[in-house]
């Protein structure tokens, strides 16, 4: 946009910084409205993040309702028209800014097909754009717990998971019994459920394979509505849950490293057991959480690992045994990463809001 004054107002810049999250307890399946059949917990990442600036004008008539989206600096049209399709699907929420015409910036700090999920990050960064400058135009702008919790709700359309990352720490999504706040609409910040222990928390993402899916989560999750294992994933999603939010409170690594594992084989099995079977794991997968494994039998640390719908293998550990992790990554396990990549991420905050800007 060249000109910052329209003919007949003004122009609004509003710009995020929206984080990624990695999930402990797995989102594998929905029911319709992108419910969750079960509830899942994640941590929020620091490093992996995306920022997403939001230019809205009323320039003329003729403009109103356009959208363009540019990710990277380069103009997509696939995702604009997805954007446009998320807006009007969920117009209620934004009466007045889809009547703008819409420019939007949007950049991952991860790179392209690290196998890091950019729709978590991506999607809760735009959400809290189009939200933030549609309160500011309709009532006000208030970044209060009640915007936060209408930017998971929206985030949640855009994308499930992506439901977790407006809040930083810990972060539940789906109705347990055990927190009578938690919602299948939303997701919670676990707050003063956590031990400040699992607050110092390492990601490190090691790339194996940067390649794209051969089955993308969105058919995984439609592949568990016949699943024949449905009723136990969701019998074992909450009895971990429930485990979880106890060891959370403690500083129990080894139990920690139990159920993070244990979740990560269970939605790749759920994948090989759907009908058509598949995996996303590569060879390089099963030889480096065999290695991890031997590793924690033979020192004792509590390293472990989780997985996404993908490949790639996330290292977890408790920042003190740190130097000993670097040496197995450097002795052992940087030799499997694609290009001897990997990512150094942790337990990060919550979204920020960079600028908010309007000109006359
Ligand atoms: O939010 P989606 O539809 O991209 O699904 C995410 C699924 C997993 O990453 C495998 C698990 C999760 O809870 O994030």
């Amino acid at each position: 946009m060249s000109e910052k004054t329209g003919n007949n107002g003004k122009v609004y810049r509003i710009k995020w910084h929206s984080p990624s999250n990695i999930a402990l307890i797995k989102y594998w399946g929905k029911r319709a409205g992108q419910l969750p059949i079960n509830p899942s917990l994640s941590f929020t990442l620091s490093r992996s993040f995306t920022e997403t600036e939001l230019i809205a004008s009323t320039k003329s008539a003729h403009d109103a309702g356009n959208l363009i989206f540019k990710l990277d600096g380069e103009e997509n049209e696939r995702f604009a028209l997805r954007i446009r399709k998320y807006m009007d699907m969920n117009q209620e929420h934004f009466p007045t800014i889809r009547n703008y015409s819409l420019e939007i910036n949007s950049a991952n700090t991860f790179p392209h097909s690290s196998g890091i999920a950019s729709s978590a990050s991506g999607m809760s960064a735009l959400v809290l754009c189009l939200l933030s400058l549609e309160w500011q135009l309709s009532t006000g702008i208030v970044l209060n717990d009640e915007f936060y919790k209408r930017a998971s709700y929206l985030s949640r359309l855009a994308s499930g998971s992506a439901c977790r990352s407006l809040y930083g720490g810990f972060v539940l999504w789906g109705s347990s019994v055990t927190l009578p706040n938690s919602s299948d609409e939303y997701g919670i910040l676990l707050g003063e459920n956590v031990s400040s222990h699992f607050l110092d928390y390492r990601d490190t993402i090691l790339i194996l394979s940067s390649g794209e899916k051969s089955t993308s989560s969105s058919a995984g999750h439609e592949a568990m509505k016949t699943h024949p294992f449905q009723q136990g994933r969701i019998n074992q999603a909450n009895q971990n849950l429930d485990n979880l939010l106890e060891i959370l409170r403690s500083d129990n690594d080894q139990a920690f490293a139990n159920i993070a594992e244990n979740e990560a084989l269970s939605l790749h099995s759920l994948m090989l057991s759907s009908n058509p079977g598949y995996f996303l794991m590569k060879p390089e997968t099963l030889k480096v959480i065999e290695i991890i494994r031997n590793f924690r039998n033979d020192t004792g640390l509590a390293v472990s690992f989780t997985l996404d719908a993908g490949p790639n293998v996330h290292l977890l550990y408790h920042k003190s045994i740190e130097t000993d992790v670097r040496q197995l990554i450097n002795g052992e396990l940087v030799k499997f990463c694609e290009n001897g990549r990997f990512i150094e991420d942790q337990v990060g905050d919550g979204p920020k809001l960079i600028h908010s800007e309007i000109y006359e």
